[in-house]
């Protein structure tokens, strides 16, 4: 970093850098810490691509029109080269982790300078020196189970909400999934890291600690599980809500369940993504859970935990799903009612075991399953919010208005997305809001004095 520092120290101008995660909440972690990086090397941030000296994409893979948008972007890229041959252009993440995506942009992409992968982000200030030096286009996506680095410079996209990376890695294999090719083999960051940097940020007076991982319930952090780690958290004082992402629900343990409705911090809300309601299909998913497991452990969830919000993924059209699988689901959401649920059209991953199963059904009729799918998840989530009316709670303010731009915006214990009546002060503060309306996936209500 220091040597990169050397170079844009003899600018005559101060140099900006753009860089746009796409993805995940991990990789959004990943691309704060590329910014951290930028910054000791004397770049500032910029929003603007049109005025910036170095540009980056850190991608993702998951599905492919987040692959298909990439492209597209980069394409546009191109004028902007040709207008400042000065500027560099990086592209990392997942998606180039992949060898024939790799491939691809090394060929029909010859204005991007600099390709790596998601293994060796902290490498990233060398591989920008050796384009300053040589002069020369950089690739470097080794294909190893990646480290952990700890002491990267951090720079935070909010002042008051914190992600932390708890875990890299996945090693589930569901048969769709791409992550545990591009992400390597599970790994856990050491409890004294993970604790002294929440305490670090809760000090500088962060009010939202996000905890990652892809499958935060197979935490090892050496004889401490993820509950364990959480109960430590949630010793700290002062005041601040803890939030994590994602719950396996084949790890996900009466004991976690327990640790939230006894804690002080860590909100009222679990992201527990099914998938599919059909147990043929789970297997098929490599999922490890039938449906039974899982509506156990919903029940469980809400005996003790009553306002709990519940959320979760699910699959439309995997490979082999008949529209009985599919109706099978529709029953599942109409039992539980989750408050929301982020739904996806399966989408083909290159080197999944799922995409070498026969997938018989047409895009047309998945197309008419999904928007099934969204209507009977509509009418679920309708009912959801109408029992906070004329009840309060106290709101962490994070900006603007979501339902209309005169209000204020924030959420709630239960991570339910709340508006009201707020002012600039408020923002980064907890404010009690009286709650007066219900919409499907929002309330609104008015701040009490
Ligand atoms: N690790 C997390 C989420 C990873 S990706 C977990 O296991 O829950 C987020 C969501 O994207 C998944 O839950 C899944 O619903 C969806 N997804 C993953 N691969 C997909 C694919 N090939 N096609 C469509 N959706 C996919
Ligand atoms: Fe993908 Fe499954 Fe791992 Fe989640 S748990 S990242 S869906 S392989
Ligand atoms: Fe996408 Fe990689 Fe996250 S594939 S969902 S950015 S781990």
């Amino acid at each position: 970093m220091k040597r990169v520092c050397a170079v844009t120290h003899m600018f005559d101008h101060v140099p900006l850098a753009y860089t746009h995660s796409y993805g995940c909440q991990q990789n959004v972690s990943d691309g704060e810490k590329i910014n951290g990086m930028l910054y000791r090397m004397g770049y500032d941030i910029t929003d603007d691509p049109e005025k910036a000296d170095f540009i980056l994409y850190n991608t993702c893979a998951v599905r492919e029109n987040a692959e298909n948008r990439v492209f597209g972007n980069l394409g546009a890229l191109k004028h902007l080269k040709n207008r400042n041959p000065d500027l560099i252009i990086a592209v990392c993440g997942c998606m180039v982790q992949q060898e024939h995506i790799a491939e691809r942009i090394k060929k029909t992409f010859p204005f991007v300078d600099l390709v790596f992968g998601t293994h060796v982000l902290h490498r990233f200030p060398e591989f920008l020196y050796s384009i300053f030096e040589k002069g020369k286009r950089v690739f470097e996506l080794p294909q190893c189970d990646g480290v952990i680095c700890e002491g990267i410079p951090v720079k935070r996209d909010s002042k008051f909400r914190a992600s932390v990376p708890i875990m890299y890695g996945c090693n589930n294999f569901c048969t769709y999934c791409i992550v545990p090719y591009v992400r390597g083999r599970e790994r856990s960051r050491a409890p004294g890291e993970i604790i002294s940097e929440v305490k670090g940020l809760i000090e500088k007076g962060y009010k939202e600690i996000l905890l990652l991982g892809q499958n935060v319930n197979s935490y090892d952090g050496g004889g401490m599980n993820f509950s364990g780690l959480l109960r430590e958290l949630d010793s700290i004082d002062g005041d601040f809500v803890i939030n994590f992402m994602t719950s396996h629900p084949k790890d996900c343990s009466h004991e976690l369940i327990d640790t939230i409705a006894d804690s002080r911090h860590i909100s009222w809300h679990l992201h527990l993504p099914v998938q599919s309601g059909s147990d043929r299909i789970l297997k098929l998913m490599n999922r490890h859970y039938d449906v039974a497991h899982y509506t156990e452990l919903v029940e469980y969830a809400r005996r003790r935990i009553p306002d709990i919000q519940l959320t979760t993924d699910i699959i439309v059209g995997f490979p082999g799903e008949t529209y009985e699988d599919f109706t099978e689901t529709l029953e599942l959401m109409r039992k539980i009612k989750y408050d929301s649920a982020f739904t996806f059209i399966y989408s083909k991953r290159e080197g999944t075991k799922a995409a070498e199963m026969d997938d018989p059904v047409s895009d047309e009729d998945k197309g008419k399953w999904f928007r099934e799918l969204l209507e009977v998840q509509g009418e679920c989530g309708d009912e959801a919010y109408k029992k906070y009316v004329g009840q309060t709670m106290r709101i962490l303010c994070e900006g603007r208005g979501r339902t209309d731009e005169s209000l204020y915006t924030g959420k709630s214990r239960q991570n339910i997305i709340v508006d009201f009546n707020g002012n600039e002060q408020h923002i980064g503060q907890f404010v009690d809001v009286k709650i007066t309306r219900a919409l499907n996936w929002a309330l609104v209500g008015e701040i009490i004095q």
